[in-house]
C-alpha cells in the first residue's frame, strides 16, 4: 500500500530514503578517467526507511539496511544497490507491512533510536531484529554487513549484492543488548579491524550488563576465539577500537548504553556521564588467555567515536582519531521530550587528536592536532595493526555548536602536514566518508586512490570522486555520476579484486 513519508528530520535533506534498487552498468564518467589498474568494489550501507511501523515512526537503527556497491575494473564502473534481506526484512516483505515495534518506538522524537527490545508478538517471535545498516566490510571473500550491535552479520555477494544469509560463524558469536530471538542470532561490531596478511578479523559485542564486552577473533575458516571482559569498567558504547601489533585497544568512554533507561527513565537508550573516567583496555590479540591491562586515565571528558590508527614507539602508545567535546547525539542534558532528532554533527564538533599513553607509567595525555573540524577517519586498511603514517578524513568548518562537512583531508600523521580539497562550497551536499584503495596490490602504505561519495541531494544526483594520493589538492582525477540521489550511508569499505 502507499503511505506518506513521515515529517521527521531523519528523513529529510541528505537523509531522504533511497527506496529503490538500481543497477547502472558502465556509469557515466563526467570528468577524467577511471584508473585502469583499479580493480575492486567500494561498498557502503545505510539505514533506509522502507515503510512506516505501526508505531508511526522509525528509529534510525531500526530501519532496514540498503547496501550500495560500485565495482571498478578495466576502467569502467558498475553501480548497484540492494536491500539487505535480513529475517526482519523478509518477514515484512511477505506481509507488506511494518511488523516490528520497539520499546523506544512510541516517542516521536530524538529518543527513538529503534534500539530498545522488540515487543514480541506471534508474528515476530523467533525472528531476529537485526537490520545490518551501519557498515559493510570484506571478510573471507564476501562482503559482510553489520549494524550497531543489533543483529548477526550478513554475507553479501560482492558483485550482485545478493544477500547470501547470516554468516555461518554467527552461532559462535555472543548476544549484544538483546536476547537472541533464534539459534544463531548474535551480534557483531560495526567497526571490526583485520590483519591483511592473515585475514583474521578482530571484533566484539557489547551490552549493558556484565560482562559488558565479549571479544571475538574470527578466522577465515569460520573458527572463532572468544573472551569475555569480566573486568570491563562499565557499560560503554564500544563503537570502535585501535589495533596494534599486540593488542586490541578498546576505549571505555562514558557514552553509555542501558535498556533500562528506556523503560524506567523514559529516555533514550544512550546516556553521557562525564564523571566516569576514560579507561583503555589493552587486550592481547594473539593470546586470548593473557591478562587484559586496564589503564584508568585522568583525561578530561571527551569522546572518540571513530579511530584512525595507532603507533607504538618505545614505551609510547599513540592512539589517533577525531576527538569530540561530547558524543554527537542528542542527550537528555540538552533535549526535552518532544524535541525533533538532532543529527550527528549538528550538535558536537571534533578535531583531529591524539591520546598518548606511557606504557611504563600508564599516564595518558590528550592533544588536539588541528584547528579544522573533521571526522569519518579512514586509513590504508592493509596496514591495520602495523603502525601507519597516513590518515584520511572528511574536513569541515564550524557551524553553530557543531560542524558542516565539506572537504577531503589527507594528513601525514608523523609530521602533521596535511592536504585539503574543498568538495562542497555553497551547494547543498553531503560529503560522505572517504575510502582508500591501493594503486597496486603491493603499493606502499598510502599510495593509491581515495574514493569519496558525494550526495548532491538537492539536485537528486549522486557522485563518486576519485583522488590520486600523490596530490589531492588538484581535485578529483575522475568523477563518476549516478543519475539519482544516493541514499545516506554512514560507513563502508573497499574489497580488492587483484
Ligand atoms: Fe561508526
Amino acid at each position: 500500500m502507499g503511505y506518506p513519508l513521515p515529517e521527521e528530520a531523519r528523513l529529510k535533506g541528505p537523509f531522504q530514503p533511497m527506496r529503490f534498487e538500481a543497477t547502472v552498468e558502465e556509469c557515466i564518467v563526467t570528468h577524467g578517467e577511471i584508473p585502469k589498474d583499479l580493480a575492486g568494489g567500494f561498498y557502503r550501507v545505510g539505514p533506509t526507511w522502507k515503510r512506516p511501523t505501526s508505531q508511526g515512526t522509525n528509529g534510525l537503527l531500526g530501519m532496514d539496511g540498503m547496501v550500495q556497491g560500485l565495482v571498478l575494473r578495466d576502467g569502467r564502473a558498475d553501480f548497484r544497490n540492494r536491500w539487505v534481506r535480513t529475517p526482519k526484512y523478509l518477514l515484512e516483505e511477505q506481509h507488506e507491512r511494518g511488523m516490528f515495534e520497539w520499546t523506544d518506538g512510541d516517542w516521536h522524537d530524538w529518543r527513538t533510536y529503534g534500539y530498545g527490545d522488540v515487543k514480541r508478538d506471534r508474528w515476530t517471535t523467533g525472528v531476529p531484529q537485526g537490520t545490518n545498516n551501519i557498515n559493510v566490510f570484506p571478510f573471507a571473500g564476501e562482503m559482510v554487513a553489520s549494524s550497531e550491535q543489533g543483529g548477526a552479520p550478513i554475507a553479501l555477494d560482492p558483485i550482485t549484492l545478493e544477500t547470501k544469509g547470516i554468516v555461518n560463524w554467527s552461532p559462535k558469536l555472543s548476544p549484544g543488548i538483546h536476547e537472541p530471538a533464534a539459534y544463531g542470532d548474535a551480534t557483531f561490531t560495526a567497526h571490526p579491524k583485520w590483519d591483511h596478511e592473515t585475514g583474521v578479523l578482530y571484533g566484539w559485542a557489547y551490552r549493558d550488563t556484565a560482562p559488558y564486552v565479549t571479544v571475538h577473533v574470527v578466522h577465515p575458516d569460520g573458527g572463532v576465539e572468544s573472551r569475555e571482559l569480566w573486568d570491563a569498567p562499565y557499560n560503554s558504547v564500544a563503537h570502535d577500537i585501535w589495533l596494534t601489533q599486540d593488542w586490541m585497544v578498546m576505549p571505555f568512554q562514558p557514552f553509555l548504553i542501558d535498556k533500562q533507561r528506556i523503560t524506567k527513565q523514559e529516555t533514550s537508550v544512550f546516556g553521557w556521564d562525564p564523571d566516569l573516567p576514560i579507561v583503555l583496555a589493552l587486550i592481547p590479540r594473539h593470546d586470548m588467555t593473557a591478562p587484559v591491562r586496564y589503564i584508568t586515565t585522568d583525561l578530561e571528558p571527551q569522546y572518540i567515536m571513530h579511530t584512525l590508527s595507532a603507533n607504538v614507539t618505545g614505551n609510547l602508545l599513540t592512539l589517533d582519531g577525531p576527538i569530540f567535546n561530547r558524543p554527537p547525539f542528542p542527550l537528555e542534558q540538552d533535549f526535552a521530550a518532544g524535541d525533533d532528532v538532532a543529527l550527528f554533527f549538528s550538535i558536537a564538533r571534533s578535531h583531529l587528536g591524539r591520546w598518548t599513553v606511557d606504557l611504563t607509567t600508564g599516564k595518558a595525555t590528550a592533544e588536539q592536532l588541528s584547528d579544522r573540524p573533521s571526522e569519518l577517519p579512514k586509513v590504508d586498511e592493509r596496514f591495520y595493526g602495523r603502525g601507519y603514517t597516513f590518515g584520511y578524513q572528511v574536513g569541515g568548518e564550524i557551524k553553530r555548536g557543531g560542524m558542516r562537512m565539506n572537504s577531503l583531508v589527507v594528513t601525514d600523521m608523523t609530521t602533521l602536514a596535511d592536504q585539503e580539497f574543498v568538495i562542497r562550497t555553497d551547494q547543498p551536499a553531503a560529503v560522505l566518508e572517504a575510502t582508500f584503495a591501493p594503486r597496486h596490490k603491493d603499493s606502499p602504505e598510502g599510495d593509491g586512490y581515495i574514493i569519496v561519495p558525494v550526495s548532491w541531494w538537492a539536485e537528486k544526483r549522486g557522485e563518486y570522486q576519485i583522488f590520486d594520493t600523490h596530490d589531492i589538492t588538484k581535485g578529483p582525477i575522475c568523477r563518476i555520476e549516478l543519475p539519482f540521489m544516493m541514499g545516506w550511508t554512514p560507513h563502508g569499505h573497499w574489497m580488492d579484486f587483484r
